[in-house]
């Protein structure tokens, strides 16, 4: 318990020391035309900071009373998942890094705790980078009449300048729009089951310079068209809808929209970690690790990942029993990778990426995913996904007399288990149900329940352990 604290305990004092010291013993052992030891002297300092581990991991380790060692005895009692140890991480992703937007520092700096925790748990980490189109917004500005109006550009919105009249386009079905919204902006309201990208494709093939989306409620809000667009697409809250479809009512109205905008492309990372198994079966234990710029993410989603990292651990001694005894004649038993995905918030692309990556082969001896997203605040656990394994997971947690709800459908398109269900691999995925604070400055740690994590985890180890039997 004790062998990883002096580490975490260190003060920037002490590493300078040990590192002057280093510096001192390479400099000793250093032939004579080798680089002046004040070189030395910093790259040893480089090498002590670079190896440290990340601030919060011996919190994490001291909530989950793990042998830093990593010298479990083949256990005969599976290693019990700790809500407590799950919360710590929430508190270090969400409290201490901060919002995670991919291709930020922060998604890096969440990244780098997520490998630094697989690693202390004894696991081998892998990286898997992969890059995605950046939108940047640097400035939004609409004119309407005389007033001027609050806007976003919705993710992939084209760059422009334009001004025309304004022409309400009901929900942009292409039957919405009227011929006298060609050259000019249209107004449409978000929903009835018309992705933004449909919207935003339909009013451009009418003719329309821009398009201008408001909420059925009447806050802001914020989307993605998922692909670049071809005009300038922008949401306005409903309570300035409101404003502005009754002074449509009432006459013309010219719209002017200025949105300043680029896409670039970025790097973000997918981080793996496996306990190989003597099948050639893999189950996948997946969780994102991004979040939206605005939010520090706790419950969406560090609560996903501490759930994720809390079950590498729960499983860890088995990593060690197999390594003991590699010889022993076991059941074929999967492989099980953890995997926290980068960019879900911008449209799945890590879990995109993992099965891209995958060989034919590696698709097909995929047996199952178990995806957690917003799994700390609220009430109801709910599961959706693959029928057989939520049915099991109903059945598991009725024998702990507890109950699982039903995730409705609509909702299983919206994280990582999606691309795997498109793909054909059974996925379940583990929600708990409802949080006010979603997607806003106020998800923040506080919120999040150890209670709710650890039913969630204990009822997915559960599963898991069955499942990759
Ligand atoms: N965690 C959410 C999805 C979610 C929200 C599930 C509420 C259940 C209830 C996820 O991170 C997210 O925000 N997804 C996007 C879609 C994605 C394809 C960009 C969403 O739901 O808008
Ligand atoms: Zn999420």
């Amino acid at each position: 318990m004790t062998s990883l604290r002096p580490n975490r305990a260190r003060t920037a004092g002490q590493r300078w020391l040990l590192a002057f010291l280093a510096a001192l013993l390479l400099a000793a052992c250093a032939p004579a035309k080798a680089a002046p030891p004040a070189l030395d002297s910093a790259s040893a300092l480089a090498k002590a900071q670079t190896a440290a581990p990340p601030a919060g991991i011996a919190e994490v380790l001291a909530a989950s009373s793990l042998d830093p060692a990593h010298r479990p005895a083949p256990a005969a009692e599976p290693v019990q998942f700790s809500g407590e140890a799950a919360l710590a991480h929430v508190r270090q992703l969400s409290d201490t890094i901060g919002p995670r937007a991919a291709g930020s520092p922060g998604a890096d700096a969440g990244a780098d705790y997520i490998a630094q925790a697989f690693a202390t748990y004894g696991y081998r980490v892998e990286r898997q980078p992969f890059t995605f189109p950046r939108f940047e917004e640097r400035q939004v500005r609409l004119t309407v009449g005389e007033d001027e109006i609050t806007a976003h550009a919705l993710v992939y919105s084209a760059p422009g300048n334009v001004s025309g009249p304004l022409v309400a386009a009901g929900y942009g079905a292409p039957a919405d729009f009227p011929p006298s919204v060609a050259d000019g902006v249209a107004l449409i309201e978000r929903g009835a089951n018309i992705t933004f990208k449909d919207k935003a494709e339909a009013a451009a093939r009418a003719g329309a310079r821009a398009a201008i989306i408001f909420n059925s409620a009447s806050t802001g809000f914020t989307g993605s068209l998922q692909v670049p667009a071809s005009i300038p697409v922008v949401a306005i809250s409903g309570a300035d809808s409101r404003r502005l479809r009754e002074q449509l009512a009432a006459g013309p109205l010219e719209a002017r929209l200025v949105v300043d905008a680029a896409v670039e492309e970025r790097q973000t990372a997918n981080v793996v970690a496996s306990l190989p198994g003597s099948g050639d079966r893999t189950v996948v234990v997946g969780a994102h690790y991004d979040s939206v710029p605005i939010s520090p993410g706790a419950n969406d989603n560090a609560s996903g990942t501490a759930t994720m990292l809390e079950l590498a651990r729960v499983f860890a001694p088995e990593l060690q029993a197999q390594r003991v005894d590699a010889a022993a004649s076991q059941p074929p038993r999967a492989t099980i990778r953890f995997v926290a995905f980068g960019a879900e918030e911008l449209g799945l692309l890590g879990s995109d990426h993992y099965l891209q990556q995958l060989s034919p082969d590696e698709r097909a001896h995929t047996a199952a995913m178990f995806n957690f997203d917003m799994v700390g605040v609220g009430d109801e656990l709910l599961v959706g996904g693959d029928g057989t394994l939520a049915e099991r997971s109903r059945g598991l947690a009725a024998g702990a007399g507890e109950t699982v709800g039903q995730l409705n459908g609509d909702f299983v398109g919206r994280s990582d288990q999606a691309p795997f269900l498109a793909a054909g691999i059974p996925a379940v995925f583990f929600y708990v149900s409802d949080d006010p604070h979603y997607h806003t400055p106020g998800d923040v740690a506080g919120n999040v329940s150890a209670e709710r994590l650890a039913e969630v985890g204990t009822l997915a180890a559960e599963l898991i352990r069955e499942v990759a039997r």
